[in-house]
């Protein structure tokens, strides 16, 4: 070689080194040494360099990981080792791993008077699998696992994963299967997409569909722009300790290994001594598996000892020393039957996609919603498509995507209605708002019916026992109008209705009657004025102290009042300006309503304005809830937590935390006495 290859040589193993320990920091421990710009610079002279000495190019080099040529197809490759599928747990309770433990006992001759079996628990990886096969610690092949005896030689794409390692350490073993899991996490997928939006290209379907994509991209090019990454999970073919090959006596030791050579192994692995074991996992998994940053679908237990492995062996295609366990299915496909609209409380119409009934996230879902106009139009749902639903945790139903390859043939757009569904109201979309609302108030019914509902709530006015099939038919019969209607209703009107017993209507009626001592925070909480929550309820009375303060106070007026700003303020003199809401309010003052009225008293001069409590324990005589009508009606804010601005904090029975914190910062402790006498001390 002449020297100056020689010296080219050197510098080029040399960045090489450099570039594959930046690399393994930044993608895999995602804690990058040095500045990207630093990198770059590296990389930039490295490829330079090879540009130069061709003769000294490599395919483990970091420049090949941007993708090489363009391929016609894709080889096939024969597993060395046939990738072999995994059982599933068919019972996704929890006795799912007993029943596995269970097997693995009686297969391995155990008896109850046997020690417990340990086994690795690892999540089950919503991805694909592939094999990635390292000759003399270089990547040389990479494969995805086809019918498990041969798949396809994805090479080309698997080296531009950042996370993959292109060579190992030299303690590596000549030959090394490694075999695991090529997956995208969800924040890279939405990002994608929003890339695809961007350049008004077509969305992706989903994280795992993204990835099998692009890893069967025949552009590299294409392949090194999506953000695939990887887990480990197991062994394909490997040098045996006969020949100088690694000698592992467990799973979870093997794990270790690849974790040292510097391959990502999800950190929720875990040793679990029996079933008892497995089981928790399992729970736990499932309680967090919505805030991991990737799909799972179940969790997989092995047996962790190797030996034992071996022992088991194979029935089929499946291993007797693993089984997946798996969770509810959180997207599912579906049809569209309807796209129907709703009106809400406050005349906010919502698209909501109405669809054949599937299981999903462990319910069955018929409706998903679509949110408003421009998301119905980004998504482009149309009835009679064929589209993914999720629903992950708690969370509504949501609409995905559409698959586009299916849609029929004279399937039209979505288009938001100009008028209300439900009364025939223009509905309006005001500038800057991304919702359309129904003009028509409470001449709407469905407004009418989540108004009414509103105002019966326990929050607000509480009427006990009317819910909303009970509010469907009183607003459908036409016998509840208005508000005040419902304290016009009598026993004939009830008896008329579906499966009203003469009890409940007379319970009912007992509710209503109760109702009508109320008092003026509940009762503007209750009229459902936009924007005004419990909070500023509260906040208007004690400000105002009468309602006929509050209903003709200027915007000017209401800004002075702590918390309401000028969306809120013009919200109120927008409501109190209508007619309509204003015979509301005197005819359910004229059926009885009434409250205790205060003075005006602007908040500073109220005795303990400033004052911060927190009530805690059970209080002899009190509710806690009446404890703080009394502290905000003096001006105090009652807060959940006790801190260094806690000024008292109240304490009862059974106090715990809250109390302990407070003596140890010494925030002073009051009982409900101390309370009452500090409420009732002349100066305040
Ligand atoms: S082990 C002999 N471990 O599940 C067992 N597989 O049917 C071989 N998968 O498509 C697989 N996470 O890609 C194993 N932690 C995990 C896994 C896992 C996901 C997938 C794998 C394959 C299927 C097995």
């Amino acid at each position: 070689m002449p020297t100056k290859t020689m010296e080219a040589a050197t510098q080029i193993a040399a960045l090489r080194a450099h570039l594959h320990q930046h690399a393994h920091h930044y993608y895999v421990l995602d804690a990058p040494q040095i500045p990207d710009a630093e990198y770059d610079r590296m990389f930039q002279e490295l490829q330079t360099l090879e540009a130069a000495y061709p003769e000294l190019r490599s395919p483990d080099s970091p420049t090949q990981r941007v993708g090489g040529a363009v391929l016609s197809g894709f080889a096939s490759v024969r597993h060395a080792v046939p990738m072999l599928s995994i059982r599933t747990e068919t019972d996704t309770q929890a006795s799912g791993a007993q029943a596995f433990d269970a097997r693995v006992r009686k297969e391995l001759g155990l008896t109850e008077a046997d020690p417990l079996v340990e086994y690795v628990a690892e999540l089950k990886f919503d991805g694909l699998a592939v094999n990635l096969r390292y000759e003399q610690g270089v990547l040389v092949q990479a494969a995805t696992r086809g019918d498990g005896e041969s798949g396809e030689d994805v090479t080309q794409n698997i080296r531009t994963l950042g996370q993959i390692p292109l060579r190992l350490p030299n303690d590596a073993p000549a030959v090394l299967e490694v075999r695991g899991e090529v997956y995208m996490r969800r924040d890279d997928f939405e990002r994608l997409n929003e890339q695809q939006r961007a350049k008004g290209e077509k969305t992706f379907i989903n994280p795992r569909n993204t990835a099998a994509g692009a890893l069967r991209q025949l552009d590299p090019a294409i392949a090194a722009q999506r953000p695939l990454r990887f887990f480990a999970y197991g062994l394909g073919e490997c040098t045996p300790p006969e020949q100088g090959g690694p000698v592992w006596q467990s799973h979870y030791e093997l794990l270790q290994t690849l974790k040292n050579w510097g391959f990502p192994v999800a950190s929720q692995v875990e040793r679990a001594l029996g079933a008892t074991k497995l089981i928790a996992y399992h729970a736990r998994i499932a309680a967090l598996r919505d805030s991991l940053p990737f799909d799972i679908d179940g969790v997989v237990y092995k047996l962790n000892s190797l030996a034992l492995q071996r022992q088991l062996g194979f029935v089929s295609r499946e291993p007797r020393w693993a089984v997946a366990h798996k969770y509810p299915a959180q997207e599912e496909l579906t049809t569209v039957l309807a796209i129907d609209v709703q009106v809400g409380r406050t005349g906010k119409l919502t698209p909501v996609a109405k669809l054949a009934p599937v299981f999903v996230g462990g319910v069955t879902v018929t409706n998903a919603t679509l949110h408003n106009e421009d998301e119905a139009r980004r998504k482009d749902v149309r009835v009679g498509d064929t589209v993914v639903v999720r629903r992950a945790g708690d969370v509504i139903p949501e609409v995905v995507s559409v698959l586009a390859q299916k849609r029929v043939a004279d399937a039209q757009p979505f288009t938001m209605p100009h008028t209300c569904p439900v009364c025939g109201s223009a509905a309006l979309r005001e500038e800057g708002e991304a919702d359309y609302r129904c003009t028509g108030g409470l001449f709407c019914s469905a407004q009418r019916k989540q108004a009414i509902l509103h105002f019966a709530q326990r929050r607000a006015v509480e009427v006990e026992g009317l819910g909303d099939k009970l509010v469907e038919q009183l607003v459908d019969a036409g016998i509840v109008k208005t508000l005040p209607d419902l304290y016009r209703l009598g026993l004939m009107a009830l008896a008329n209705l579906d499966r009203m017993a003469d009890k409940s209507a007379q319970n009912l009626l007992e509710a209503l009657q109760k109702s009508k001592q109320t008092t003026l925070p509940r009762f503007v909480f209750g009229l459902g004025i936009r924007h005004v929550g419990e909070a500023t309820a509260k906040a208007l009375a004690r400000h105002f102290g009468q309602l006929d303060a509050i209903m003709n106070a200027s915007e000017a007026q209401l800004l002075e009042v702590t918390d309401v700003g000028p969306i809120v303020a013009l919200s109120i003199v927008t409501f109190f300006a209508q007619a309509h809401n204003r015979e509301v309010v005197e005819q359910l003052r004229a059926c009885g309503l009434q409250w205790q009225e205060g003075e005006p008293a602007p908040r500073t001069a109220l005795p303990l304005a400033g004052k911060t409590f927190v009530i805690t324990g059970s209080l002899p005589t009190l509710s806690r809830e009446q404890a703080k009508e009394l502290l905000e009606a003096a001006g105090a804010k009652v807060a959940g937590s006790v801190s260094k601005k806690t000024d008292y904090v109240v304490a009862g029975a059974e106090a715990g935390s809250k109390l302990d914190k407070a003596q140890a910062l010494g925030v002073a402790v009051l009982d409900e006495a101390g309370l009452l006498a500090l409420l009732a001390e002349p100066s305040n």
